[in-house]
């Protein structure tokens, strides 16, 4: 009787432990630059892919990784070997103040393909729409199940980031490519690929203005913006922001996919805001290596870059909600970092180093230098990894809201006070007259 009735509950029809029918038994294999193949089976779009092979090692969070744009051109290898288990949810969610139009990080998957030890069959969540396997095919993204990815990660770890292949089907039973054949997704300006090419606003209702190089943002950098009560203007990577930086009270650099390098016309056209604006500047990942560049310090690629949702890093100085000597949990993905010199350029001092490898994982600028700017490699926004740095978005904001006061306050006291008085009298000659 009661299972008869459970049967019928409509939300039943939803993301509970739905059938979706075995993994195909198309054979799949991973070829590494480095010279190993592993094989497996394949899921997702049946189309073999080259890209950069690199591991992530969060546990949970496969949905937002895929769709953060940073991941573009890489074949993401998961050590976590269970992946898919909660299946996809439904990606839309309205444009208004509390959101910015998607549940995920992106509108699609932004990775070329995925390297997964055990997928998921079947999937359970109260708002999963289809599994991990079918979300990948439509998105014509191809993905390998079934091979060894402690090994995989242990070569990774062994040699370094490498470019890899994944041939599905009949590529399989093809000889693996020469090292020349392989693709390097870096050699590309990945960043121009992603990025907005025309400016959007979000919550243009928001009592501060702030404008966002877009280097290929992920969602949630965006959401933690306009539920700060924001109106975000979402500029091109290379727009030129020095043309009408007088409209906004701060400036937001993102994050974004591959060599630093590709950016460099946005650092040479920041390193001119820096000189001659004085407002809050934040960046984050690709925005922190920009700030980076344009303050003179040099970007490289690392051997083994740093992707995951528990990167401890330490605070060397303080600022807002962040005190210098503890230890940050954080979430990163990236493969550049910027140079560690000493003397560090005029004005500019370390803010974060990474716990395990030391590499650079913030700068901002001296309290002598009389400039508000930060740049963090990690990911204070999260989704997924934890939220030990969330409330630098709100020092930004603040930084932003106190730099709006003070100047209305130096700068058009005059103006402002009757405008004031005026919308206060009005409603109430208005009820009088009632
Ligand atoms: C950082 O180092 C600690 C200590 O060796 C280790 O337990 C931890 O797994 C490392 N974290 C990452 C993300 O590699």
């Amino acid at each position: 009787m009661l299972s008869r009735y459970i049967l019928h509950l409509p939300r039943l029809q939803r993301g509970f432990a739905t059938q979706v029918g075995p993994i195909s038994t198309i054979p799949a294999s991973i070829h590494l630059k480095t010279g190993q193949s592993f094989h497996g089976r394949s899921f997702g779009a049946p189309r073999s892919v080259f890209g950069e092979t690199v591991f992530s090692t969060s546990i949970t969070s496969y949905t937002e990784s895929m769709t953060d744009p940073s991941y573009r051109g890489q074949i993401l290898v998961f050590t976590t070997p269970l992946i898919g288990n909660y299946g996809v949810p439904a990606n839309t969610a309205p444009s208004d103040s509390q959101d910015v139009g998607v549940v995920l990080e992106s509108k699609g998957i932004q990775c070329s393909a995925i390297v997964v030890g055990d997928v998921a069959e079947q999937f359970s969540h109260h708002s999963a729409v289809e599994s991990l396997a079918s979300w990948c095919k439509r998105y014509n993204v191809p993905g390998i199940t079934g091979v060894d990815t402690r090994a995989i990660t242990r070569l990774l770890r062994d040699q370094g980031t490498t470019l890899g292949r994944l041939a599905i089907g009949p590529d399989v039973s093809l000889p693996p490519p020469t090292a020349e054949e392989y693709w390097d997704p870096t050699g590309e300006n990945l960043v121009d690929q992603i990025s907005t090419k025309t400016p959007y606003v979000l919550n243009p209702g928001g009592s501060i203005k702030i404008a966002v190089l877009d280097f290929g943002a992920k969602a949630n950098i965006l959401r933690s913006l306009v539920r700060r009560d924001a109106a975000v203007t979402v500029l091109p990577w290379n727009y030129d922001f020095n043309a009408v930086r007088d409209q906004y009270d701060g400036l937001f650099l993102t994050n974004g996919p591959g060599d630093p390098a590709h950016c460099m016309e946005a650092a040479l056209k920041l390193r001119k805001t820096l000189q001659e604006w004085d407002r809050p500047v934040f960046g984050i990942c690709m925005g922190h290596q920009v700030i980076g560049m344009a303050a003179g310090l040099d970007a490289y690629r690392m051997t083994f870059g740093n992707r995951g949702h528990n990167q401890p890093v330490l605070a060397l100085a303080s600022a807002g909600s962040i005190k210098a000597g503890r230890v940050y949990v954080t979430s990163q993905n990236h493969q550049y970092a910027l140079k560690l010199q000493d003397p560090f350029p005029q004005g500019w001092e370390p803010f974060f180093i990474n716990c395990n490898d030391s590499s650079v994982e913030g700068i901002k600028s001296t309290k002598e230098s009389g400039k508000k700017v930060w740049g963090v490699q990690f990911h204070p926004e999260s989704a997924g990894g934890p939220l030990d740095t969330i409330e630098m978005f709100s020092d930004f904001v603040a930084e932003c809201r106190a730099h709006k006061i003070q100047f209305q306050e130096t700068a058009f006291s005059h103006d402002i006070k009757p405008a004031r008085l005026g919308t206060m009298v009005e409603p109430r000659r208005v009820a009088v007259a009632a």
